[in-house]
């Protein structure tokens, strides 16, 4: 299925240069919606997966109904101030802005074999940080799962050591 036709491309958005994919397009089809969930459920079928865990919000849209289909946990990664229990919090860039993103301290056990997934690669800032989120916590992050990727902001560079699969790519 050719899943860029399920998504809007938007102009100059939120900022000049910025060529927004929306996603709203594709999540609003169900069919499309749950072909997108079940393409990326076969490309990370060969990996052993405790747990996924997913930067708000986007990346719940993607990670939460994978974690459905695989029969495993979702952990919310959630930006600072929103979750009620003790967290570790980590900083990081944006592509157009900051922010800082923190997880549960008890969200994920030593060892548990960890599959992150969001809605889109860009500069990898967010991914990275979830990473290290997961990794503070002794997590073992085995993959990186998602609907898009900008291959010109090379976001894949930050994450050399795990395996990145997307269902579609754009340049940028
Ligand atoms: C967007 C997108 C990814 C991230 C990708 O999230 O959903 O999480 O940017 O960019 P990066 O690879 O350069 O980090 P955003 O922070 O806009 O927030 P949202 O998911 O809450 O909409
Ligand atoms: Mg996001």
């Amino acid at each position: 299925m050719d899943f860029k036709n399920n998504i809007r491309v938007i102009p100059d958005f939120p900022q000049a240069g910025i060529s927004f994919k929306d996603i709203t397009t594709l999540l609003k089809d169900g069919a499309a919606y749950r072909a997108a969930i079940d393409e990326l459920k076969a490309l990370v079928a060969h990996l052993e997966i405790d747990v996924i865990a997913g930067p708000e919000a986007r990346g719940f849209v993607v990670g939460a109904p994978l974690a459905y289909a695989l029969g495993v946990g979702f952990v919310p990664i959630r930006k600072s101030g929103k979750l009620p229990y003790e967290t570790i919090e980590v900083g990081y860039d944006l592509e157009y802005g900051k922010d800082t993103l923190a997880v549960h301290t008890d969200a994920i056990k030593p060892g548990q074999k960890v599959l992150i997934a969001d809605d889109l690669l860009a500069t990898g800032g967010t991914i990275a940080t979830s990473v290290s989120l997961v990794e503070q916590l002794g997590g073992q992050v085995v993959g990186a799962a998602f609907l898009i990727e900008l291959t010109a902001l090379a976001g894949r560079n930050k994450l050399s050591d795990i395996e990145v699969v997307t269902l579609l790519t754009y340049e940028d």
